[in-house]
């Protein structure tokens, strides 16, 4: 199964890839729910192309995919979401990625996300570890917040929102070394688990979101939960750290009154 995942998450990269060598031509809509969530035909075709996939090999596996929604199943459960960053792809930007997790019996087991553009395929099983490439990753060691970099994003929903992210990029921003935006929560996520941020935090993300990048942090050696520093709240809260800054941003995000 690993190789199985994998071996699809490099195949729906090059998938996209064709798709971006004719960026002018792709037909771009936005969903319903709001102007600035963006869908293309390269979102649809990598997600039937995984979806096809995983039902001809695991035909009894349930799938939950961003753009064709749920298939119902047993034991195992596929989460996909064919483009994360589609704006950034979009815009013939280089931060985008397809995320695939795996949860068996409801608990992560599996996760690959792949940058295609980079070549980067990032992945983790329960309890082996986190690679990209093939080789072990980590979490920084940074436990200073005015050391730290972090990413973070804004929910595409948000012009809907009363609670946006703009009170908490106040209260973070002053406290640390620099914020980035890369526009893929999942990579965002990998980021962290390699050590390339220290931590992440947004709001209103989805599980196809976070799914596969949550593993790969946590068995890179970081944490992950709410704000709180609890589970309830994920995904509509996320922060995720090297550990060693979780306890001092959990206090500085609960603190800010949105
Ligand atoms: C988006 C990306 C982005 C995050 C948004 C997500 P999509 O996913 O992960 O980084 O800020 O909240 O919706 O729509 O490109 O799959
Ligand atoms: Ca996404
Ligand atoms: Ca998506």
């Amino acid at each position: 199964m690993q190789n199985f995942i994998q071996d699809i998450a490099r195949q729906a990269g090059q998938i996209s890839l064709q798709y971006r060598s004719r960026l002018a031509e792709l037909n771009v809509t936005a969903k319903p729910a709001s102007s600035k969530d963006l869908v293309t035909e390269a979102d649809r075709a990598v997600e039937t192309y995984l979806r096809d996939a995983i039902t001809k090999r695991y035909p009894t596996h349930a799938i939950l995919g961003e753009e064709f929604g749920t298939t119902p199943g047993q034991e195992y459960r596929w989460i996909i979401d064919p483009i994360d960053g589609t704006t950034s792809f979009v815009h013939n930007q280089p931060f985008y990625s397809i995320s695939i997790a795996l949860h068996r019996n409801d608990a992560p087991y599996l996760a690959a996300v792949y940058a295609p553009v980079f070549d980067e395929l990032f992945s983790a099983q329960k309890n082996h570890g986190a690679q990209c490439n093939g080789k072990p990753i980590r979490v920084s060691n940074c436990r200073q917040l005015d050391q730290a970099v972090l990413g973070t994003g804004f929910a595409c929903m948000r012009a809907n929102l009363t609670e946006n992210n703009l009170p908490y990029f106040q209260a973070i921003l002053p406290k640390i070394r620099d914020v980035r935006r890369l526009g893929s929560a999942a990579i965002d996520l990998c980021y962290v688990a390699s050590g390339r941020l220290d931590a992440f935090w947004e709001l209103h993300l989805q599980t196809y979101d976070v799914a596969a990048g949550t593993l790969i942090v946590t068995e890179a050696g970081g944490t992950v939960s709410d704000f709180h520093n609890q589970t309830k709240n994920l995904p509509q809260q996320l922060l995720a750290t090297n550990t060693h800054l979780h306890a001092p941003l959990s206090r500085l995000l609960t603190n800010v009154t949105p």
